[in-house]
């Protein structure tokens, strides 16, 4: 029997989709407190969007192993480690590191999929439905019969927030391109074409008492829209600058600019509130609470998955190694959902 073989995707520096390489060596062997998970699906984030732009607000220096999540089989533990945990199927959020064929994981940082789930339908839901559920549940606290507005309802985590949001009893308006149209309306969700309508003018005459909480990743002057559209006692989250991604100069000023807003817009007396959410915070102040929360919302996402509140929505399927062209259908902006790597 021939030993395993790690299999790693390799971003080298500032590079084209095509410039990403395959590295091969040994498989790593698990310190104590840690697993060896064997990629069964990884994905593309906007995040590896940015990455490979040099853009992403505290990416490593390159040479690094893109891959923000991945589920996967545990095949070694670590001393100290549960043994019941060999051969579980796990999922995990690192960040970087998930484009390889085993990667290792603090115990601590895995969370079980459920029976009945697929590979690839959990990858569809780690670091899109944590981030979904957090900012839906934990920062805007929606409550059934609210009305929200969703930009990029299409998108990785957009889908699932959409979803997550109609289960809840609550009423979603989604930009997005028109070609993504119809699937939302199947949602229940009132789209809005970003690209050709003047959003502002439409959700005022969809919500003439503005929203009760907005979700914004595009970032940039279009932010201060989004606050204005809240109705008295609203929430803005906000979550990205993908208006930025092309943008040249320092990758943390248009973060720094968003907190600075929201900094500003907490400290008025105007009776609404707004988040600058960051699915890492608390990560190194507050290890343990951070596990613990990560852990009980992705369980149920998990669940909602298997409740049939949300559907895993897989855009395409492509081996590790064809990774280059993953990349370039995700930048495309053609697809809907999750883009799955299997090794
Ligand atoms: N803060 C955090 O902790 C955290 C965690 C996870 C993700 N994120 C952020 O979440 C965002 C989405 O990530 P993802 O993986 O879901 O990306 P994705 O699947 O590529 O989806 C991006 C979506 O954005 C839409 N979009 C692009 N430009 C837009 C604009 N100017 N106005 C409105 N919509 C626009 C696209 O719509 P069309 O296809 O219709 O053009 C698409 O639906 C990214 O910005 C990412 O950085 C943040």
């Amino acid at each position: 029997m021939t030993a395993e073989q790690l299999t790693e995707i390799l971003l080298p520096g500032k590079v084209e989709p095509e410039g990403l390489t395959v590295r091969h060596g040994a498989v790593p062997a698990p310190a104590p407190g840690q697993v060896l998970i064997r990629m069964e699906a990884t994905g593309v984030s906007f995040a590896e969007q940015q990455m490979r732009r040099g853009r992403y607000y505290d990416q490593p220096a390159f040479p690094f192993v893109p891959g923000y999540d991945l589920v996967g089989t545990v095949t070694a533990t670590g001393e100290g480690v549960e043994p019941g945990m060999m051969g579980a199927r796990v999922a995990a959020l690192v960040k970087v590191g998930g484009w390889a064929s085993h990667v290792l994981v603090d115990a601590a940082d895995t969370v079980p999929v459920p029976g009945g789930i697929s590979p690839a339908e959990a990858e569809t839901l780690v670091v899109n439905g944590i981030t979904a559920w957090q900012m839906l549940h934990r920062k805007a606290r929606v409550r059934a019969g609210q009305t929200i507005l969703v930009h990029g309802a299409n998108g990785g985590v957009g889908s699932v927030l959409v979803q997550l949001a109609r289960a809840a009893g609550v009423n979603v308006i989604g930009t997005a391109s028109a070609r993504h149209h119809a699937a939302l309306r199947e949602r229940g969700v009132i789209p809005v074409d970003y690209r050709a309508e003047d959003v502002a003018a439409r959700v005022r005459e969809l919500a003439p008492a503005g929203v009760d909480a907005v979700f914004d990743h595009v970032g940039g002057r279009g932010i201060v829209t989004s606050w204005r559209l809240l109705a008295p006692g609203g929430t803005l989250v906000s979550y990205g600058s993908a208006s930025t991604r092309d943008a040249e100069g320092s990758k943390q000023w248009p973060v720094l600019k968003l907190l600075g807003r929201v900094w500003l817009w907490n400290t008025l007396p105007n009776g609404r509130r707004a988040y600058f959410y960051n699915v890492w915070a608390g990560r190194t102040l507050a290890k343990d609470r951070f596990r613990a929360r990560l852990r009980a919302d992705l369980t149920q996402v998990f669940a909602a998955l298997k409740h049939g509140d949300v559907t895993a929505q897989i855009a395409a399927r492509f081996p590790l190694a064809r990774v280059a062209d993953a990349l370039r259908l995700a930048e495309s902006g053609t697809v809907a959902g999750k883009i799955i790597l299997n090794p």
